[in-house]
């Protein structure tokens, strides 16, 4: 028989306790601890939880490859990212912030899956009419895609195991909820258990789903984290609302390396690829002004030119402030310490401002010595080369320290126009490059002598 119990979860990351706290322990998060009531019932069959048939042992050789040839999405950015197209079958969940683009590029998906495949979206967010007009936004010709708004799990299931279409949109796992369990739609139990009954589906009869889940940075709906260790696939989009870049990196994927972006931009007809990415950070105009260094950052296996401004300004009120954008605030902090200690610059009393253009995120130090100097010449008010390039992470006692794949860095910057390279003394491009001057540095002071 069915029990019920009673159990608190967190929204923000999916601990359960079996009281009620003020402060998730897993997460710290305040405040996210919401009564859930869980079925305690154990799984009925030997195959319940996921859906997967258990087989007996048997040569990895002589299992069946039928209906596992990857299918083109139409967007060699998507294809890219999912580690060269879609997996029949599989799950991706698809998050991002609300408004980014997610429905967009889903519905987008299934214009140019449909004439190959059975596409079905399924909608609990939008009515049928405000998705039709935005198909007709991006170019829709009659394209064979159907569409349901609903929200109820069981009638999801019913309607997918009649029609059995073979790729399926849920906009978003959010909306979804089960009659069955009684916490609310969104909440982290809702989500999980829709979650695992639609992959059991898409398993059991090689449908490929893709799931879309907001994130919101407050927590109050149920974070799509919680499902990642279940899909076989996470895309994150980023970028800044505000502008046209909107990224899809692969957090985790089972048929593909991780680390990998794919480029889109917004306009007014839906998104559009951006083939050649190398130099969309990057400025049209060409001339020196203070504050701004250009750099370079490896994103899965391409190397994308990154301008990075910064501000420098005496502090009005007591605190200084330091905000940065697209990197780590604690990255910043150690920049700024290590320029004050090595080159006695005294930025303690001013406001620090850091901003890559263009929305996009980086997370790795090989652009460190391109914000330093960013910092330094809006501190200075001494305008940079505005065709040289820096690459270099910085250590803690100010020295310069390779970065990976000069080459193909370099290469890109080559290709732009870019005249010189300062870098690690440490660093060996393989190829000797013709056009660009490579000045080797051992620390920022030596950067700065060469100015
Ligand atoms: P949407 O896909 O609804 O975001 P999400 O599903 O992630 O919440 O995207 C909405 C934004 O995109 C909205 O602000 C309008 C903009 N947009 C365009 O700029 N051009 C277009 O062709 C479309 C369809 C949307
Ligand atoms: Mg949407």
């Amino acid at each position: 028989m069915k029990k019920n119990k009673t159990v608190y979860v967190c929204q923000q990351c999916g601990a359960q306790y079996p009281r009620w706290l003020g402060r998730c322990t897993e997460c710290g998060e305040w405040n996210t601890l919401v009564e859930e009531t869980m079925e305690s019932s154990k799984p009925s069959s030997r195959h319940d939880w996921l859906g997967m048939e258990s087989t007996r042992p048997e040569l990895i050789e002589q299992i069946s490859e039928q209906n596992t040839q990857r299918m083109e999405s139409g967007y060699q950015e998507l294809d890219r990212v999912l580690g060269g197209g879609i997996v029949p079958g599989s799950m991706i969940l698809f998050g991002g912030e609300p408004g980014i683009g997610k429905s967009t590029l889903l519905l987008q998906l299934c214009l140019q899956l449909s004439d190959r495949h059975d596409v079905l979206y399924i909608s609990g967010e939008e009515s049928p009419q405000q998705i039709k007009m935005r198909a007709k936004r991006l170019g829709f010709r009659n394209q064979p895609v159907k569409l349901m708004i609903e929200t109820a799990l069981e009638r999801i299931i019913e309607i997918i195991q009649q029609d059995r279409p073979r790729i399926v949109i849920i906009d978003s796992i959010q909306t979804v909820y089960s009659e069955g369990m009684e916490s609310a739609p969104g909440s982290v139990g809702q989500v999980k258990n829709a979650a695992a009954s639609l992959l059991r589906l898409a398993k059991q009869q090689h449908i490929t789903f893709f799931l879309i889940g907001h994130i919101t940075k407050e927590g109050t709906i149920a974070g799509p984290k919680v499902l990642e260790h279940m899909v076989d696939t996470v895309l994150y989009f980023e970028g800044d609302r505000l502008a046209d870049f909107r990224i899809i990196r692969a957090v985790k994927n089972r048929f593909g390396a991780i680390g990998e972006v794919g480029v889109f931009q917004m306009s007014g007809q839906g998104l559009n690829e951006i083939l050649n990415p190398s130099a969309i950070f990057m400025p049209e105009s060409s001339e020196a002004r203070s504050g701004v260094s250009i750099s370079s950052s490896l994103e899965g296996t391409r190397a994308f030119l990154i301008e990075i401004q910064s501000l420098a300004s005496p502090a009005n009120f007591g605190y200084p402030q330091r905000v940065a954008n697209g990197i780590d605030n604690r990255r910043l902090s150690m920049l700024l310490a290590v320029l004050e200690k090595k080159l006695h610059l005294r930025i303690g009393m001013h406001d620090i401002f850091v901003n890559l253009i263009g929305g996009i995120q980086v997370k790795e130090p090989g652009i460190d010595l391109a914000i330093a100097m960013a910092i330094y010449s809006s501190f200075q008010d001494l305008p940079l080369d505005s065709k040289a390039l820096f690459l270099g992470e910085l250590g803690l006692t100010g020295e310069i320290r390779p970065v990976s794949q000069p080459d193909l860095r370099i290469k890109e910057a080559d290709k732009l126009g870019f005249t010189t390279c300062y870098l690690s003394h440490f660093s060996k491009p393989e190829n000797p490059l013709n056009h660009l001057k490579l000045i080797k540095v051992k620390n920022l002071k030596e950067v700065i002598d060469h100015l």
